[in-house]
């Protein structure tokens, strides 16, 4: 097992980004490259205060640095709000299993997300963009509580600088003043009216707040994609994340070790899915 799993790498906090009212991205610059997959999570640890995982929302081709897009719920996503530019943190990883991406070839990908959980799926989306022409086709659907509580608004807004190349929809749980898009659930954009798909081959991966993806699951399932087709992210409170402590664990598995990536048919059986 590599040293970086047991001892954090420090890191430099480059650059903070405001995304949301609570959601931050940092980019931060490791004094050595830290290459990840799309899907796999690091610890990010700050001096003095403790350590939390995060899955990096930047491509998974770039090690040099990486962007964490982080919502602030608790004691270290507190702290790292609190940060400046300049500071050190920690990081250790990267850790757990990556989307299998090499079978998403030639498939269409359904990306679903929501709230903060469009961190994590953004690394996916850039390592897609990067090498489009290997995909049938890429849809986003997205939602957050309102207008102002969507991440990556800019990117999401402009189909990700695709122009048509992708199918994207937002929506909001709550309209605000100048917003023009969708109100409703995610589910609702995930209905026929809104979602023209091939269910049946296509490939589906959710990431989002537990009750998002419980529904969202279900829905997909509805529409007829089928349980090894669907990828969620699992989050759980960690502690090792090495398959160590048992704090992670989830049936036979250790989200750690095992996930955070998740086919749906892997984990259907278990009736603790869908806690917090
Ligand atoms: C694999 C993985 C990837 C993640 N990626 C991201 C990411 O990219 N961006 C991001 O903002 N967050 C991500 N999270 C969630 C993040 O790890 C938690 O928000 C963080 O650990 C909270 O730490 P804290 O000390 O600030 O809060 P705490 O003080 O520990 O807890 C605050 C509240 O959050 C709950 N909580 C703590 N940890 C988790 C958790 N892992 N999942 C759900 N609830 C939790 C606690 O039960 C408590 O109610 C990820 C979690 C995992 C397991
Ligand atoms: S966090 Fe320790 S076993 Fe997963």
């Amino acid at each position: 097992m590599s040293a970086t799993l047991y001892m954090p790498i420090p890191a430099i906090i480059e650059r903070i980004e405001d995304e949301t009212p609570d959601i931050k991205t940092f980019t931060i610059r490791p004094v050595e490259p830290i290459p990840f997959a799309a899907g796999q999570f690091v610890e990010l640890a700050v001096p003095g205060i403790g350590e939390a995982p995060f899955t990096p929302s930047s491509s998974p081709k770039i090690s040099e640095y990486m962007e964490i897009t982080i919502m602030r719920t608790g004691r270290v996503t507190d702290w790292l709000h609190t940060m400046k530019e300049g500071d050190e943190v920690g990081v250790r990883g990267p850790m757990g299993r990556a989307y299998p991406i090499e079978e998403f070839h030639d498939r269409e990908i359904l990306i679903v997300g929501g709230g903060c959980g469009v961190g994590p799926l953004r690394s996916l989306m850039l390592a897609l963009l990067e090498d489009l022409q290997h995909y049938a086709r890429i849809i986003v659907r997205y939602g957050a509580r309102t207008p102002d509580s969507i991440v990556f608004k800019d990117a999401q807004m402009h189909g990700w600088g695709q122009g048509d190349a992708l199918d994207v929809m937002l929506t909001v749980d709550e309209a605000a003043p100048g917003w023009n898009g969708h109100v409703g659930l995610i589910t609702e954009i995930l209905e026929e009216d809104y979602l023209d798909c091939h269910a049946s081959d296509g490939i589906a991966v959710m990431c989002g707040p537990p009750v998002m993806m419980k529904f969202g699951t279900d829905k997909l399932l509805e529409r007829g994609y089928h349980p090894k087709n669907i990828y969620l992210s699992m989050e759980r409170n960690m502690s090792c994340g090495i398959g160590q402590c048992g704090h992670c664990r989830l049936g036979r598995y250790y989200i750690c070790k095992d996930g955070p990536v998740f086919s749906y048919q892997e984990v259907q059986a278990n009736p603790r899915l869908w806690d917090d």
